[in-house]
């Protein structure tokens, strides 16, 4: 291999430039009483790219707080005075969005969580592994300008179409929001067709509230749970006498939602008498109530919803084609979670703030492997799955910074092998391909409530493989629940 001569120029690309922060350089504080420290993280933090200010004692470093904005601030732990622990409170008080990373010497875990209790962001053990401290250096920084991302964001969609609860800046969320604020002022019948979880109530609200009608209501029904005789007279309303409970006239919801919106949710496992029926209100905005004689008008805005692919299902014979059309005039598709993945850092960072508010404690955040975790996953209830998921991390997390443990198992499952890989940079490989297969094993065992004979199909090996596996690996094993 050629010697690499001195006069060797290194260009970085800004996009992909080391420090994580495209063309702009992440501006750092270091607070340290220690020269050799100081010099040591400088060094190795200016080769990367970042721009380093460095503070041997707290009164400096509050003051160069006071004066300049950063994008991280590096503490140590034990300063001479005043340790950082004591200064956390001014420093937070002047930056309360800074995200901060403790220097600690070996041994001090007491401390550590004091610190983390007042708003330190995570730490860093002396002597510290290089590549660890810029992965959380460049973690941290990430989240926060994610965080910022959302904020600025949710201004932008507010000021343009007031879309105040709606996460998202993939390229096909950003398409549907132009094309929801360009169909809100209609009065077009509209068709969400998407995943469970991928937003549809939300999307039909938002269209709701960017219409004319914002002030009249907006009235959801969900139109494959009601029985058809039910739902008949939930939309349409009767009159008192129509049938032997109907000791008095009640509005039906076509009435409720006058002038208005009404969501037909969960469109496509409608019964088919229901759908000929709703079919002629669509037709001519008129009914009768049930036991009625005079015909009701109505001028009402219909957004329909469905998981399922109502274009198969009149292909099935399940779903009238005169009705797909009269619904189908303006078609949204959700995109599911997995295909834009860009949006989770921005949809957790959105929830990590509404839990942590609902929930009372400070702002929560997720630990930098937890949020890979994220990426990686499928997400197959899509953004309810995603919301149920930092709730659950918010509530159980009883400090600032969610670690990967209190995700749940279904989320870490499919990340198993490069989490060991990450956490045990020590261990053999033939350990570490024994664990895999362990908690592999596990979780598949778990899932099946502890049939054997089904998680051996489901790996297609034979039962007495699985068993000789489940012994040898000692593989937790509980009694079946199921059969
Ligand atoms: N882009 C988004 N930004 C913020 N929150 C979202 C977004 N998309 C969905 N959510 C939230 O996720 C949850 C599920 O959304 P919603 O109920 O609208 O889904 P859906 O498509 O109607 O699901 P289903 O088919 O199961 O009824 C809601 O709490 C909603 O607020
Ligand atoms: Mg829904």
């Amino acid at each position: 291999m050629p010697e690499m001569t001195e006069s060797i120029e290194i260009v970085r690309d800004p996009v992909s430039s080391p420090n994580g922060n495209g063309d702009k350089r992440s501006h750092i504080l270091l607070i340290d009483d220690e020269a050799a420290i100081r010099d040591s993280i400088d060094t190795l933090l200016t080769l990367e790219g970042f721009s380093v200010t460095l503070a041997p004692e707290g009164t400096t470093g509050l003051d160069l707080l006071a004066r300049n904005e950063y994008d991280l601030l590096l503490l140590d732990l034990s300063l001479p005075g005043e340790s950082g622990i004591d200064l956390l409170p001014r420093i937070t008080e002047l930056q309360p969005r800074l995200p901060i990373i403790m220097i600690t010497a070996f041994g001090t875990v007491g401390n550590i969580v004091d610190a983390i209790r007042a708003g330190a962001e995570n730490f860093i053990q002396k002597p510290w592994d290089n590549e660890k401290l810029l992965a959380d250096i460049r973690g941290a920084i990430a989240r926060h300008r994610a965080e910022d991302e959302v904020i600025q964001l949710k201004r932008a969609l507010k000021q343009r179409y007031s879309f105040e609860n709606i996460v998202g800046k993939s390229d096909p969320m950003l398409r549907l929001f132009d094309t929801v604020a360009q169909v809100a002022p209609s009065r077009s019948t509209v068709l969400l067709q998407g995943e469970s979880g991928t937003g549809k109530e939300l999307i039909a609200k938002a269209i709701h509230a960017n219409s004319p009608r914002r002030d009249r209501p907006f009235v959801p029904v969900n139109t494959g749970a009601v029985p058809s005789e039910l739902l008949e007279s939930t939309l349409f309303g009767h009159v008192r006498g129509a049938f032997t409970s109907a000791v008095n006239s009640k509005k039906g919801l076509f009435e409720v939602a006058h002038g208005g919106t009404l969501f037909l949710d969960e469109i496509g496992t409608m019964g088919m008498d229901m759908q000929a029926k709703i079919l002629r209100v669509l037709q001519d905005r008129r009914f009768m109530q049930l036991g009625g004689t005079q015909e009701i008008q109505v001028d009402v805005r219909i957004i329909a919803a469905t998981n399922v692919n109502l274009q198969n299902a009149v292909r099935e014979g399940r779903f009238r084609e005169d009705l797909f059309y009269r619904l189908n005039v303006i078609s949204l598709e959700l995109p599911p979670l997995r295909s834009r993945k860009q949006d989770i850092p921005l949809l957790a960072a959105h929830f990590l703030k509404f839990y942590s508010e609902e929930n009372g404690v400070s702002e929560r955040v997720l630990a930098p492997e937890a949020l890979r975790i994220m990426m990686d996953y499928e997400w197959p209830g899509n953004v309810r799955e995603l919301e149920n998921c930092i709730e659950r991390g918010v509530v159980l997390s009883t400090a600032r910074v969610i670690p990967p443990e209190l995700l749940p198992q279904q989320v870490t499952g499919s990340t198993y092998s490069a989490s060991i890989l990450e956490h045990r940079p020590d261990t053999s490989l033939f350990d570490l391909m024994e664990e895999i297969e362990r908690r592999i094993i596990a979780d598949r065992l778990e899932r099946c409530h502890w049939n054997q004979t089904e998680a051996a199909e489901y790996f297609k090996i034979p039962l007495s493989t699985l068993n000789q596996k489940i012994k040898r690996l000692s593989v937790e094993v509980r009694k079946r629940s199921r059969d």
